[in-house]
């Protein structure tokens, strides 16, 4: 087919037509299970009728009137989201590599330190400072110079930690799972350690919650469960479910540093993008949305650990909340393909995982649905193998 593209997306044969629920339909009618969320975004389910009713009504009222306005939608949406982590402070963006970009400034300017701390596998996104803080070699490939100053640790590693976390530490960056690097779940022990090396370096910390946010763990954002007590933390994909818009929230000590003119973005936090948060956050603190994820998490990784315990190909079933890695022994892309065959779309994280990020507001019968036919195309595949 002729593209006026760049390719730098490998591209599926599917062409998306329209969305809901949790259901995908192409151009030729055929349906799909959502096991994937536009990649974690579309949490609340594709076209939700609060959040669409939200955005439609802000849509015929100005869409942008730029940061030089006073915007009540903004203020409104911080307070929430303070209201939610006791985050005082909030920079809006419009992705999530922004949102990080946004942090590791702030984290240089308000500890007057050059180093950045992250981790092995971590991904936080493709602009210049995220990149540089994403510790995956092939992300970086091709475009060297990085900007100086950014060290990787090994991630789930205590002791390792201490000796990077020093004194001379602006801020650590960490995801609480990784979800690009192959859905790995940090550690309590992990976790707890780099929050008190940060504090005792004086050093910020910052949790990417890109990814993990947003109800996708069982919790408002996944820090929480883990008891932390982040100097800043990142959001996006699912802060607007789907709408492009993200967060930088901080505390307020904070804020000094942020003063008029040191950071900025034209279309960040928009009246449009606000309206879609308003209305996603709504949803999310609807009683029963998080104890619902929960319950669905716990059935969903029972029953694939019981499935794939014979797997000659499984070798673990991890995550948290609807955030499942479903490790194998060989590349994914194959059962992807066969799982797309079958009329369920599912994603790889690194080459041999499969990972599952279904629309938090799926039907158990139609997770169950989704996971028996993941199982399905796991074991055929095997056996086409052998
Ligand atoms: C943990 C994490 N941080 C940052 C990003 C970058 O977000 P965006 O693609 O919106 O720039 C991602 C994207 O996958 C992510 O998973």
């Amino acid at each position: 087919m002729s593209t006026h593209l760049f390719p730098t997306y490998k591209r599926w044969d599917l062409t998306f037509e329209s969305a809901n629920g949790d259901t995908i339909t192409t151009p030729d009618g055929r349906e799909f299970i959502d096991l994937m969320s536009g990649i974690g975004t579309v949490n609340m389910g594709h076209n939700h009728p609060e959040i669409v009713g939200a955005v439609e009504k802000q849509l015929h009222r100005g869409w942008h009137g730029s940061n030089f306005f006073q915007y009540d939608q903004q203020e409104q949406v911080a307070a929430q989201l303070a209201d939610m982590t006791g985050l005082h402070r909030v920079f809006f963006a419009n992705s999530g590599t922004e949102a990080n970009e946004a942090a590791i400034k702030l984290a240089r300017k308000a500890t007057g330190r050059e180093e950045i701390v992250s981790f092995t596998q971590s991904f936080h996104g493709r602009t210049y400072g995220s990149m540089a803080a994403t510790g995956q070699a092939k992300i970086h490939e091709g475009y060297a110079p990085l900007p100086d100053g950014f060290t990787y640790a090994p991630y789930n590693d205590t002791e390792q930690a201490e000796k990077y976390i020093t004194s001379d530490t602006a801020a650590v960056i960490v995801e609480t799972i990784q979800g690009e690097g192959g859905v790995v779940p940090g550690t309590q022990a992990f976790l707890e350690k780099v929050d008190t090396l940060a504090k005792a370096n004086g050093a910020l910390l910052i949790i990417d919650e890109v990814q993990t946010g947003m109800g996708r763990t069982g919790e408002q954002f996944s820090y929480q469960k883990f008891g932390l007590d982040p100097d800043i933390v990142t959001v996006a994909k699912g802060l607007g479910n789907g709408f492009p818009v993200a967060a930088m929230m901080g505390k307020e000590a904070l804020q000094s540093y942020f003063g008029p003119g040191s950071h900025g973005t034209t279309l960040g936090g928009n009246p449009l993008a606000m309206a879609a948060v308003h209305a996603t956050l709504n949803v999310l603190n609807t009683p029963g949305l998080l104890s619902g994820v929960e319950a669905k998490s716990k059935h969903a990784l029972q029953h694939l650990r019981e499935q794939c315990e014979a797997s000659e190909m499984v070798t673990e079933v991890r995550g948290a909340g609807l955030m499942i890695g479903i490790a194998c022994g060989q590349p994914v892309a194959p059962i992807l393909t066969k799982l797309q065959e079958k009329g369920v779309v599912a994603l790889p994280a690194g080459e041999k995982v499969i990972r599952l990020l279904p629309p938090l507001t799926i039907s158990e019968e139609r997770l169950a649905q989704g996971l028996d036919t993941v199982m399905g195309a796991i074991k055929e595949t095997a056996k086409t193998k052998a």
